[in-house]
């Protein structure tokens, strides 16, 4: 697939002061003269507060980083993880496609999307809230099908159920991620037939419980969330 730039740019691009911070802190985590290999986390973190990469963005980062624009572009460019075009205000969402997922009904999914999101992969809906694109084996295969919304992953997805998740994350709720069939994670559907262990389990399996704990699933990150740590900067005393 051809990975070009938006046609449509923002002029310009900051990072706010927090995620500035940690963009310099992460340069020093490598050698003088190689803070390039930082590349990938700040392109990264730029996503993160923007929800996708813009020009500026990509240019912001070689600057600091004192590389080639073209070096950050092919970057950019190469990862797919990197979105070059506009994504929902609210949430991107990564539909499998991947056998295990499309077998269980990722095609379905994949037609709400379209019907209740935009035709087209890669278009935002008419609000601008939502966008969507296929993507391959997220390694959540036991909980077929499955997608990531945001941060997080939704898993054990039926057509309706996914159409009235993206209703409550329009109408502003971010719904608890996981398995959203009643598994706990990836048991049988019936119920543990081994390794039972007997104690109280948690409301939650530990993925869910830590999404839920950050309260960043769908949230864009601006750095404030949580403090800035760079022990490797700080004396040997503090
Ligand atoms: S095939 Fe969908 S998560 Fe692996």
């Amino acid at each position: 697939m051809l990975r070009r730039l938006h046609p449509d740019q923002p002029e310009s691009f900051a990072f706010t002061p927090e995620n500035q911070a940690w963009a310099e802190a992460q340069m020093t985590k490598y050698p003088k003269g190689r803070q390039a290999s930082a590349i990938i986390a700040l392109l990264w973190r730029a996503q993160e507060q923007e929800g996708w990469l813009t020009r500026p963005a990509i240019e912001h980062v070689a600057e600091m980083l004192d590389m080639a624009y073209m070096r950050a572009l092919e970057v950019a460019t190469f990862y797919f993880m990197f979105q070059l075009a506009p994504v929902g205000s609210v949430a991107h969402v990564q539909i499998c496609g991947t056998t295990s997922c499309m077998i269980c009904g990722a095609e379905d999914l994949v037609a709400v999307c379209k019907d209740k999101i935009a035709p087209n992969a890669h278009e935002l809906s008419a609000d601008g809230k939502f966008s969507w694109e296929e993507v391959e084996c997220l390694g959540a295969c036991a909980n077929a099908p499955m997608a990531q919304i945001g941060k997080d992953y939704y898993e054990d997805l039926t057509a309706d159920g996914f159409a009235a998740l993206l209703d409550r994350m329009a109408a502003g709720e971010v719904p608890a991620p996981g398995p959203q069939n009643g598994r706990f994670a990836s048991e049988p559907k019936a119920g543990l037939t081994s390794l039972e262990g007997g104690g109280a389990r948690a409301s939650a399996n530990a993925s869910v419980a830590l999404a839920t704990d950050l309260g960043d699933t769908l949230k864009r990150i601006d750095g404030t969330e949580l403090p800035l740590r760079a022990p490797w900067n700080q004396p040997a005393d503090v």
